[in-house]
């Protein structure tokens, strides 16, 4: 509370004095007006945390007074002075948000006591603000789209990181989100200030990556005509991402380590080491644990990298965020190409939700985008589809628009039930007999459900047989 700006407003000199005096003692910085509209002019031009004022003055009164600083200064704590003819009328000021009232007269300790809760009611208000505004703003993952589990796990650990310095890999299939979600943890961070440098391992050769990853002195190689600082000091004191690490070769993997231990390197032909203060998030689609039993992958590399691992669900696992993806790049393309297409068909999304998405949400926004061209009226129907979606063994019978419980449920049991069948029949290389025992069903009943799916035990059955 020391050093807190207060501003005592009273037409009595004398009173102003008083309380000048005691909250001075209390190591406060007072400002004093006789004038309500000297006051006035004094809270738009300083910034206080605490008003005390008199309720009535003659021209703007305390209740006044008031509104108009709430105005200007809303977190700004105030309290009113008042005689004990006044009562209601500073009950009625309290309601209107002073913080509290002080009859007149009034002892040293009351006016104390009000000061300093005054204070500290204005402490936790700009507290809570601030709290506000880093859920708000410092944590923004607005654009990363999905309510389900699984992503709510994937913003969770995402949202732990973010504070931190670690180094973090991202893993997931192709199109998942990966580097979505590196550039939103940087976008979080500390270092958010700073560069976020994509550098894709995979599409250059390992010179190239090295010259790239490091820079080069003049003369380092033929061709090095001039000093070309490399990426890791592009990213100084911001965040390199290394995509597809998995595709590092081993030399530059043993480059990469020492950069990441010594947090120095040397530029290619040069000799001064230069500090590298980068966080390193990297990402890949391969199995890199995999590739480290394997050992295609050093173990102390990975351990370095992967002090936190995202895990990325394949689209086809969370097919709940489907509808809200498409959505969501449907509006993007909307906004952009001033079609008027507006939503999709309750067809289409059950042809989207039912598609594999082997490319994940890149191929869903692809075939979004497309789709959104294609659509006739302010719909996206099957028609607009890749023919991948209509044709995909699951898809069933494309223009059914069978989305009510029962339909759904009816259209699960029958692609359960064909692909149980077919499964039997593979294993019993097309014996029926076997199958149904398998099954634990009827020979006759089996038969009926191959019928009913048009399944022959013929095509299971090898040409040696
Ligand atoms: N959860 C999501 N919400 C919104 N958009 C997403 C989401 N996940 C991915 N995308 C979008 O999908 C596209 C592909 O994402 P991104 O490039 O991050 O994937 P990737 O895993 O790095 O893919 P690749 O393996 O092909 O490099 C981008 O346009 C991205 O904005
Ligand atoms: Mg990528």
């Amino acid at each position: 509370m020391i050093g807190c700006k207060v501003l005592v407003v009273d037409d009595e000199a004398d009173m102003v004095e008083t309380c000048r005096k005691i909250l001075e003692r209390k190591g406060l910085i007072v400002v004093a007006a006789t004038e309500s509209r000297a006051a006035l002019e004094m809270i738009r031009e300083q910034v206080f945390d605490l008003i005390v004022a008199d309720l009535r003055m003659p021209g703007i009164d305390g209740l006044e007074l008031l509104r108009e600083a709430k105005k200007i200064s809303p977190t700004t704590a105030l309290i009113i002075i008042t005689a004990y003819a006044t009562i209601e009328t500073a009950l009625k000021a309290v309601r209107e948000g002073a913080f509290d009232y002080i009859p007149k007269p009034f002892s040293m300790a009351q006016l104390e006591v009000a000061v300093e809760r005054g204070l500290e009611h204005r402490r936790l208000v700009e507290e809570n603000r601030r709290l506000e505004r880093m859920l708000r703003e410092e944590y923004d993952f607005s654009r990363i789209i999905g309510t389900t589990p699984q992503i709510a796990e994937v913003l969770n650990t995402v949202a732990k990181v973010v504070e931190t310095d670690v180094n973090v890999l991202v893993s997931g299939e192709s199109g998942t989100g990966k580097e979505l979600i590196a550039r939103s943890i940087h976008a979080n961070s500390p270092r958010r200030e700073h560069a976020f440098v994509p550098i894709d391992c995979a599409s250059l050769p390992e010179t190239l990556l090295e010259s790239e990853l490091f820079g080069n002195e003049k003369g380092a190689f033929t061709g090095a005509v001039a000093m070309r600082p490399g990426l890791i000091e592009h990213a100084q004191g911001g965040t390199l991402f290394l995509d597809e690490i998995g595709d590092l070769t081993p030399a530059v993997q043993v480059k990469l380590l020492r950069v990441l231990q010594e947090r120095q390197f040397r530029r290619i032909g040069g000799r001064d080491l230069i500090d590298a203060d980068v966080r390193v998030i990297s990402a890949t689609h391969r199995d890199l644990e995999d590739m480290v039993r394997q050992k295609l992958f050093r173990e102390d590399l990975f351990y370095r990298l992967n002090v936190v691992t995202i895990v990325l669900p394949p689209l086809r696992s969370r097919a709940d965020d489907i509808p809200l993806l498409a959505q969501h790049f449907l509006d993007e393309f909307r906004r952009k190409a001033k079609k008027n297409v507006e939503g999709v068909s309750s067809a289409a999304t059950m042809l989207l939700r039912r598609y594999r998405w082997p490319g994940n949400v890149r191929e869903l926004r692809n075939a979004i985008e497309r789709a959104a061209s294609l659509a006739a009226g302010n719909q996206i129907t099957p028609l607009d589809l890749p023919d991948a979606l209509l044709d995909s063994p699951e898809a069933g019978t494309p223009f059914s628009t069978e989305t009510t419980f029962q339909g759904s449920k009816k259209q699960v049991i029958e692609e359960f039930e064909r692909e149980y069948i077919e499964r039997c029949l593979r294993q019993s290389r097309g014996n029926v007999s076997e199958a149904a025992a398998h099954a634990g069903l009827q020979r006759s009943a089996f038969h009926r459900l191959m019928k009913r799916y048009g399944i022959s035990a013929a095509g299971f059955r090898s040409s040696t047989d």
